[in-house]
């Protein structure tokens, strides 16, 4: 099985959970490979908060997709393919719509993962199946975005990816 987890992630939190999902998908699966792709914007957002709240405001409202730093060419050998986002304003973080929109998800199993500070995932399941027409979409792992939720969230994982061995023949 191959497994391709993109994300994006402004404060490390979501690349953590990612790179712990990558290592539990490895432990509990058989016979399975894993790339990361990171869903970098080419122009930086903020690394002040309050600015980068009101630029990632923005850009939800204008439904922006800003252009992304790297590409991958296809993504027609995955079998399946976790999507993660900071819950931003309650929805995904706008460089993950830009990967979205740039292939055909439409036949592939997703999913979905995010990391939020008090408010859950919002509507990221919602956004995501909406944007991949994806038909087979597993529930939303969602974790609070501090060191120690995140470290602790091994468990959780493991129940979460038995979703995929429903949907994967
Ligand atoms: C622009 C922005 C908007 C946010 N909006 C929300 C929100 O609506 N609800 C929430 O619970 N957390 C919100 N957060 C907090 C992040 O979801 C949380 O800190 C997350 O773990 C950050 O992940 P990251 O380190 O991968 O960027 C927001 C953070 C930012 C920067």
């Amino acid at each position: 099985m191959k497994i391709l987890i993109a994300y994006y992630s402004h404060s490390a939190n979501t690349k953590k959970l990612a790179e712990i999902i990558a290592k539990v998908v490895k432990s509990e699966l058989k016979n399975v490979t894993t790339d990361f792709f990171y869903t970098e914007p080419e122009k930086p957002y903020s690394s002040n908060y309050n600015k980068v709240l009101d630029e990632a405001k923005r850009d939800i409202k204008n439904n922006h997709k800003p252009k992304l730093k790297n590409s991958i060419d296809s993504i027609d050998d995955y079998d399946v393919i976790f999507i993660g986002s900071p819950n931003w304003w309650n929805t995904i973080a706008s460089p993950v719509s830009s990967f979205i929109n740039s292939f055909d998800f439409s036949n592939k199993i997703i999913m979905p993962f995010c990391t939020h500070g008090g408010g859950g995932a919002g509507t990221i399941r919602a956004d995501i199946e909406k944007l991949t027409k994806s038909k087979q979409i597993g529930k939303i792992l969602s974790v609070y975005g501090n060191t120690s939720s995140i470290n602790n969230s091994e468990n959780e994982i493991k129940k979460w990816i038995k979703d995929i061995k429903i949907n994967v023949k």
